[in-house]
């Protein structure tokens, strides 16, 4: 079972350059969250303070009692092994094969035997779907084959949180719909705390429990899915459902006679869009954070979309 992960007041700056602010949420334990944001919004720093790799400027990363963010050097390797990370190009050594490649935390960390690795790593293959692949090198496969080999890497410690840097980045839609059913078959396999970090709007209407939203250096927003994507807080809004109309311009953030512009010439929202239901485990078994549709805004008493939640029908 995985393990939560709760952030307080969370600040990261480069010199003079504030990256982002007071960032508080909590990672619910076995729940898949993802973290949205344009580029550039400080995600991938995100991920790397949350590792230990990047140090906050102010505020605390709790896991159980322990604050990641004091913690002396030598536990914080310890605590470092609970968690998996998939970086954004998989991170692989190029001239290693993909075996040699997953095996690789299994060397650096534990005294397995020879004969154990194999099994592990044969194992984690397995569950990424590259049996047969493991000759290769990185440079020989598909960019999707390298991110399932990333993942393999990622899990081989049987990591407790699963963070993902835009796992679906680069990605044909086909591809990314195949990963992300990887990611919901894999959180039901290991009930891992899961982090996606994304800019894929589909990933993130239909993957995740939970999603926040940094935008200009803050989290705008971070909660249930159901609550963000039925909110009408106009950045949030915007951001989920793709549009042009709002506060988010080209440059980070529209300026104010744009806005004005806008209003005054009475540009309307567009309505939202249905929510759609949640991607299931293909097995059909359910996930132990699974939540029965519409449920949040049931109990919370806040109107859906008209449409939302509707069964689909397979073609
Ligand atoms: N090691 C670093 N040193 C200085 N600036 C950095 C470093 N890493 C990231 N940045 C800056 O922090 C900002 C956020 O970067 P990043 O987390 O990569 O954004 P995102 O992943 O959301 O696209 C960018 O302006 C980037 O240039
Ligand atoms: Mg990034």
């Amino acid at each position: 079972m995985g393990v939560a992960v709760r952030v307080e007041g969370l600040t990261k700056s480069f010199g003079a350059q504030p990256v982002w602010a007071d960032v508080t949420l909590t990672l619910p334990a076995g729940e898949i969250s993802v973290l949205l944001g344009p580029s550039g919004t400080g995600k991938s720093v995100f991920l790397k303070a949350l590792v230990g790799l990047l140090k906050p400027d102010r505020g605390s990363i709790w896991i159980n009692d322990e604050d990641l963010t004091e913690v002396p050097e030598r536990r914080l390797y310890e605590l470092r092994k609970l968690f998996g990370v998939l970086f954004q190009d998989g991170a692989l050594f190029g001239s290693m094969n993909i075996y040699d490649n997953v095996a690789f935390p299994l060397r650096e960390h534990t005294k397995l035997a020879e004969k154990q690795i194999r099994a592990t790593v044969t194992e984690k293959l397995e569950m990424v779907g590259l049996l047969g692949a493991e000759k290769k090198l990185p440079g020989q496969i598909s960019g999707g084959m390298r991110k399932r080999a990333g993942l393999a890497r990622a899990l081989v410690l049987d990591p407790q949180i699963i963070l993902f840097d835009e796992p679906d980045s680069g990605l044909d839609p086909v591809r990314t719909a195949y990963l992300n059913q990887l990611i919901v078959d894999l959180n039901q396999q290991t009930d891992a705390t899961f982090l996606i970090v994304t800019h894929d709007i589909n990933t993130a209407r239909t993957v995740p429990d939970n999603i926040g939203l940094i935008y200009h250096g803050h989290l705008a927003m971070f909660g249930p899915r159901e609550m963000l994507l039925s909110s009408t807080e106009p950045v949030v809004r915007q951001f989920l459902n793709a549009q042009r109309i709002g506060p988010i311009g080209m440059a980070e953030e529209k300026d104010a006679a744009e806005r004005q512009a806008e209003s005054a010439a009475g540009v309307e929202l567009p309505p939202l869009p249905a929510i759609q239901r949640q991607l299931r485990p293909s097995d059909g078994r359910p996930r132990r954070a699974e939540r029965a549709p519409g449920e949040w805004c049931r109990t919370h008493g806040v109107p859906y979309p008209a449409g939302s939640f509707r069964e689909e029908v397979p073609v």
